[in-house]
């Protein structure tokens, strides 16, 4: 099964006519959409967060400034004339096209990874991205090594290396200052937890998740339910927007219905309760599923 599933990720190059979508055996986006898909998907949308982009509309601005509470009082726009004077400005992943085959993992932390010998498969995707704490090293069998992208926040926060892109999803302004503060004074040490003052990562891989993409995942995908979506879910919907193929890893329960991480038995994730809709963002991603937009690998 494993070796039918690399041979299909190979990118075979097709012959590609300008109307093809992408170059993939099989493209995420056909010419003909799905009016369910049609209504939750919408392009364009800022992804990530660049100077030109940066003015936040007042309907934007109230909704994420609402998330959660910071300890800061500086506004946006000062905070991101720093930020981009550190990192990288710039228009990001907007290549698609008739000649892109580009094949996304996007990897949960969810405990039905484990034995399900998915690494080979997972390290095979051009982008491999995972999120928060999960980790590689002592389970490489079941989730693979490598990692080209972890989203995380402030307070999620692990060492990198070199080759990963560090994606921040930023919740409150403070995140974003904690950004620039883990490359520079480090002197930002808690937010609402004790947060990491610095963490190993490329400077110049650095990128932030768009505070529009994040409420367009919230009402256009999740019609509101729960606070706000989980880093998974964002994830996810930022693959369909940068990815020609999404395959989905460790996302939801175990066979025996338990939520843990692959890495934790002991800590259950409260994905349905607290902020997430856990059963709204999985039934999303089963539907996706089944119209065959993403396939999903549950581990069983
Ligand atoms: O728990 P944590 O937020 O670090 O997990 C990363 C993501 O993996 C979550 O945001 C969620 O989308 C997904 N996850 C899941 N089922 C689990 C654990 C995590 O779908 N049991």
């Amino acid at each position: 099964m494993i070796i039918v599933c690399l041979v299909a990720l190979n990118q075979i190059q097709l012959d590609v006519s300008p109307e093809d979508t992408c170059a993939c055996f099989q493209c995420l986006k056909e010419h003909e959409e799905d009016p369910w898909f049609r209504e939750h998907y919408r392009s364009p949308v800022p992804k990530l967060l660049s100077r030109g982009n940066s003015e936040l509309s007042n309907e934007t601005r109230n909704w994420w400034e609402k998330l959660q509470t910071g300890r800061t009082k500086e506004n946006l726009s000062a905070v991101v004339d720093i930020l981009f004077s550190l990192f990288p400005d710039g228009e990001l992943y907007s290549d698609a096209g008739p000649q892109r085959c580009r094949t996304c993992a996007v990897v949960g932390n969810s405990g039905n990874l484990e034995g399900s010998h998915y690494g080979p498969l997972i390290d095979a995707h051009d982008f491999v991205i995972r999120m928060n704490r999960g980790p590689t090293a002592g389970f490489e069998k079941d989730v693979g090594s490598r990692t080209t992208h972890r989203a995380l926040y402030p307070e999620s926060a692990m060492d990198l290396d070199n080759s990963t892109h560090l994606v921040l999803v930023p919740f409150k302004i403070q995140d974003l200052q904690w950004l620039i503060s883990i490359f520079t004074t480090k002197h930002i040490t808690r937010t609402y937890f004790n947060v990491k003052p610095t963490i190993n990562a490329d400077r110049d891989k650095v990128m932030v998740l768009h505070p529009e993409f994040m409420k367009y995942v919230y009402e256009s995908w999740l019609r509101k339910k729960g606070t706000y979506p989980s880093t998974g879910f964002m994830m996810l919907i930022l693959s369909l927007h940068i990815c020609d193929q999404v395959n989905v890893f460790g996302f939801g329960a175990r066979e025996d219905g338990s939520w843990h991480h692959y890495y934790d038995k002991r800590y259950h994730v409260l994905l349905n309760g607290g902020k997430h809709r856990g059963s709204v963002e999985y039934n999303i991603t089963v539907k996706l599923h089944q119209m065959n937009k993403i396939r999903m690998y549950k581990g069983w």
